[in-house]
């Protein structure tokens, strides 16, 4: 039986939430990563060119959107080799973080591996599958564990921080010693900062071969398709062909319209430019305001996030912000050692932007 899920973290900022609103000059929401600025107008026009299709699509995607998904790998993230029938569309990644332990047979008895602080979703997948979770970031922690699955996360979803080549390479090696699968979330891999991020099926990662390796990818942040729920898993062909046969069973298909989407913003590289340059702006002014009103912002070299502390209580830190009208999330919502810090999200607009920097330093 699957053991009790935990609450949904952001039902518990309610207060604060109501507090924020309550400013005169309105809410600057920080909590979540959701997307602000617009679906470009090519992607919009590509979902709609499709509309009047009536048959069922096909749960591996259309072979457009699985080469486009391999063009775009090489292209901006220096992987070569893939093979496009091991792409395999998800709806949006957040299904399939909370579904692969399931559909990859990790089940009761079997152990998943998560980051100390991680996207509560890790936790969750594990939790459905039956499996234990362990917390850990280094592979001493984990003794002589042999766990069915270990979660990357690269560029972190909340810290930002960005594991080097040689991280990524011991814990690839340790996991193969083991015959642990090593899933990869790297749906914020193209937004760098301060250090460039690697994929784990970079061939400096993984020696040229993508056994027992999956990549996750989702197209939320990078072309500003949350609402579509657009993503993919790709890497070693043999676990992808494994997901796929479940997920045809199950009926876990992206929707057409969202398929040929997918295609034209995965070529879509100006678009991506754009969106990059929009966030770098704006973690610009959020970073220097959080900075000149006391906070230390650690990590943070890439990513959407700003991982703020002023050294006390993270709860105290959410509602002295909610007070000045701006929202952000407690880092105890990604795990035990999160709490003193907070999450503060690049995903307002610039105008918001700006009036939570105004807020910070009158
Ligand atoms: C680390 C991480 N993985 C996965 C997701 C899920 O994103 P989506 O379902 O929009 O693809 C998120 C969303 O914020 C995230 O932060």
């Amino acid at each position: 039986m699957t053991a009790a899920l935990p609450d949904f973290p952001w039902d518990s900022l309610a207060e604060h939430t109501a507090t924020a609103r309550a400013h005169p000059d309105g809410i600057v929401d920080l909590s979540v990563g959701t997307p602000v600025d617009p679906v470009p107008e090519a992607i919009r026009d590509a979902l709609a060119s499709v509309s009047d299709i009536p048959g069922y699509p096909t749960t591996h995607g259309t072979p457009q959107l699985r080469a486009a998904a391999v063009d775009a790998l090489r292209r901006r993230h220096g992987i070569d080799g893939l093979d496009p029938d091991a792409v395999l569309p998800t709806i949006g990644s957040k299904e399939l973080v909370a579904w692969l332990p399931t559909l990859l047979g990790a089940g009761a008895g079997s152990t998943v591996v998560i980051p100390e602080l991680a996207y509560p979703t890790y936790e969750v997948g594990a939790l459905l599958a039956g499996a234990s979770v362990l917390r850990a970031d280094g592979l001493t922690q984990l003794g002589p564990q042999k766990p069915a699955v270990l979660w990357l996360n690269s560029p972190s979803n909340p810290t930002g921080r960005v594991l080097g080549v040689d991280h990524l390479r011991k814990v690839v090696e340790w996991a193969r010693e083991r015959g642990t699968i090593v899933v990869s979330d790297e749906c914020y891999l193209a937004l760098a900062w301060e250090s460039e991020p690697v994929s784990v099926l970079h061939p400096e990662v993984n020696g040229g071969s993508l056994d027992g390796l999956l990549a996750v990818h989702s197209l939320s942040k990078s072309a500003n398709l949350a609402s579509y729920r657009a993503g993919f898993v790709t890497g070693d062909p043999e676990l992808v062909r494994k997901v796929l046969a479940v997920r045809k069973h199950a009926g876990m298909i992206v929707p057409r319209p969202v398929q040929e989407a997918m295609t034209v913003a995965l070529t879509d590289d100006k678009a991506l430019f754009v969106q990059r340059e929009r966030y770098a702006g704006r973690r610009e002014v959020l970073r220097t305001a959080l900075q000149d009103s006391g906070f230390r912002i650690d990590h943070s070299e890439a990513g959407l996030y700003l991982w703020a502390t002023r050294d006390e209580d993270s709860a105290d830190t959410v509602g002295w912000l909610a007070e000045r009208g701006i929202l952000v999330a407690p880092g105890t919502f990604y795990g035990p050692r999160g709490g003193k810090h907070v999450r503060v999200a690049l995903t307002a607009t610039d105008e918001r932007v700006s009036t939570a920097a105004t807020r910070l330093t009158p």
